[in-house]
């Protein structure tokens, strides 16, 4: 099934068809399904075959401010660092100020670190071996690349019409398959909409010696309130609760990559046995020590994405045009195209405008409708919205109106 969001009265309704009907547990059409195990599809400049004519990148979604000046120069004074000293395949220091950064008690036998949240996301899926997996979509492709290399079966659950998670349909879903991996973003990628509060009604409800939930917060950190949305404080209440954190994007490291999944012990002893040693780098390990020191970068951002996120919001939704913004929580959001074709639409923005934005057709579940956008500084941002001016006003000129 192909979701379809309209807007009414700029509230966001999904039209999942013959989701009310007896039949409430989705499952893809098979077209729109993840087709190869070598990889899926991300955005960033890399992804397109015309990088070079890349001048500003809004199809990936890290911190607006990108690395901080505090992590620099650690990175700078360790350099050398590469040439001689193998780093600690354990990441122990790193770990520790993990610890001592999320707080609530938890020690290192909780964490373990990976070379981005994406090698976690994938041996965590190979270690807790599990027959099937649950995957609300539209979401992060890796959940279901993760599954499908592990032989996983997978039950698809589509989000609702206002891209709330159906908890009544995944705890029905996990009832029939209890051996299931549970795959939930939040914030979610791409509609980047917080929904905690369902989230622990399904942590509560699941059976706690059976399913697994993976409970990827990688955007959370972009959040003014993440005491409040983040499930971290409930971690010693739920054995079968993991939480994912992705560090290349809160603390702007896309290139050296790191992460860190939080998980009760005798998860991450299991998560242990698939891990590859040394695969995070050393200089990646001083720069998340650096990263988790410097906090003030992490507000100064938070407070940009907020500033400038309603700031894009309020310009794009101003008058009636072609292109709506959805509304977010974190540092992206979706953009529903009116008449237009996504794939179209991204290749004039980067052809005329040098500017490379998401095409959400690439998200198993999502329709050609729909451009998922960063948010960046002020003066990019200004450079988007000029851009996007100019081709909804062009749209004969470009050829991009359907009929
Ligand atoms: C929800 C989500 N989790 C994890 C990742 C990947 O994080 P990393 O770059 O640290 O592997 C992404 C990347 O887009 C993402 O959207």
């Amino acid at each position: 099934m192909i979701i379809d969001i309209d807007i009414i009265d700029s509230e966001v309704l999904l039209n999942l068809g013959d989701s009310n009907n007896g039949n409430r547990v989705n499952n893809l059409h098979a077209s729109k399904k993840l087709t190869s195990l070598d990889s899926c599809s991300h955005g960033g400049i890399y992804s397109t075959k015309n990088y070079l004519k890349v001048k500003i990148d809004f199809s990936s979604n890290v911190n607006p401010l990108g690395i901080s000046r505090q992590v620099l120069k650690e990175i700078r004074k360790n350099i050398k660092q590469i040439s001689h000293i193998y780093p600690d395949s354990n990441c122990n220091l790193l770990k520790k100020n993990i610890a001592d950064y999320t707080e609530h008690g938890i020690d290192k036998d909780w964490i373990s670190v990976g070379n981005g949240a994406t090698e976690l996301i994938h041996n965590f899926a190979k270690a807790v071996s599990l027959k099937n997996s649950i995957i609300i979509y539209p979401t992060f492709c890796e959940y279901e690349l993760a599954s499908k290399r592990c032989g996983m079966k997978i039950d698809y659950i589509p989000l609702s019409k206002k891209l709330e998670i159906q908890a009544n349909l995944v705890l029905e879903k996990s009832k029939i398959n209890p051996n299931s991996l549970i795959f939930i973003c939040n914030p979610n990628n791409p509609t980047g909409q917080v929904n905690t509060d369902i989230i622990e009604k399904i942590i509560s409800c699941i059976d706690s010696s059976k399913t697994i939930l993976l409970l990827d917060e990688s955007f959370i950190e972009f959040l003014n309130d993440i005491e409040r949305k983040s499930l971290i404080s409930k971690i010693k209440e739920y054995k079968n609760l993991a939480i994912l954190r992705s560090m290349t994007k809160s603390y702007g490291l896309a290139g050296l990559r790191l992460g860190y999944l939080i998980a009760h012990p005798h998860l991450i002893q299991k998560l242990k046995s698939f891990q590859i040693p040394w695969s995070v780098n050393g200089i990646a390990q001083i720069a998340g020590i650096a990263a988790l020191k410097d906090q003030v970068h992490i507000s100064r951002a938070k407070k940009i994405i907020q500033k400038e996120r309603n700031y894009m919001y309020k310009t794009l939704n101003k008058e009636e045009s072609n292109t709506h913004a959805l509304r977010s929580d974190v540092n992206f959001f979706l953009i529903k195209l009116k008449n237009i074709d996504s794939i179209a639409y991204q290749k004039i923005l980067l052809n005329i405008h040098g500017i490379l934005v998401r095409d959400c057709s690439s998200f198993t579940g999502m329709s050609t409708d729909f451009i998922r956008v960063a948010v960046r500084t002020h003066r990019d941002n200004v450079t988007l919205l000029k851009a996007i001016y100019d081709i909804n006003n062009n749209l004969y000129k470009y050829k991009l109106l359907k009929n």
